[in-house]
């Protein structure tokens, strides 16, 4: 009876320990009011923390969106913001040509709050059950992608459009299938592919061409 008793506080102690170590590897809440990071990693002191830690301009200017994609996204995340470190919160902007597509991909830390700023945008995601979610929104419109789940922004207007993408992570992560499928280093296997995509060899070496840029 003892031992039991022991055995489950153990495991009790064991669970508390997996949950501090998983906290410790997402965004945690903030100990103190800021934690302007140096570029070793750790927080600047107060004595040398300056206004601008807490401004950045960096998505203030139009990105050329003169690629295949018609899109291109700026973001302010911790790695260029360093004043956003352990504050759970980044920023992109994204522009879009006329027909522009931010392309299928996911955020592995961080749901997101698209706002447009200007112009016409499609917005959808899918669930883990395969279910589509979409809408076209306009400016000063919200549609949020819940986090990890994949999810695409299209140009549906005439002109060009901008959104805004918050998450509630200071580096949400992007991942985007088509690059983590057809661009990876070293060369994801030929027969993975094949089977992934029921294709012929022949058409994935052509997709493979498409993407070896990216
Ligand atoms: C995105 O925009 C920046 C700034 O205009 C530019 O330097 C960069 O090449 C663009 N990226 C793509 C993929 O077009």
């Amino acid at each position: 009876m003892a031992s039991a008793a022991r055995s489950s506080l153990a495991l009790r102690a064991l669970l508390l320990l997996a949950a501090a170590v998983a906290g410790a590897l997402s965004d945690p809440t903030p100990l103190q009011d800021f934690c302007v990071a140096d570029p070793q990693g750790a927080c600047k002191p107060a004595s040398a923390v300056v206004d601008d830690d807490f401004f950045s301009a960096a998505i203030a200017s139009a990105a050329s969106t003169a690629n295949p994609f018609g899109a291109n996204s700026t973001r302010a995340t911790v790695s260029t913001f360093p004043g956003l470190n352990t504050l759970g919160v980044s920023i992109t902007r994204v522009d879009l040509a006329p027909g522009g597509l931010n392309p299928p991909h996911s955020h592995p830390r961080a749901s997101e709050l698209v706002m447009v700023l200007s112009g016409e945008v499609m917005v959808g995601f899918t669930s883990s059950a395969n279910l589509l979610y979409s809408k076209v929104i306009r400016e000063n419109e919200l549609f949020v992608v819940p986090r990890g789940l994949q999810h695409f922004q299209l140009n549906t207007g005439a002109g060009d459009a901008v959104f805004l993408a918050m998450f509630d992570s200071q580096s949400p992560g992007v991942v985007t299938p088509t690059f983590a499928m057809f661009s990876t280093k070293p060369a994801m296997p030929m027969e993975v592919l094949t089977k992934t995509f029921l294709m012929g060899e022949d058409e994935v070496s052509a997709m493979r061409s498409k993407f070896a840029g990216f």
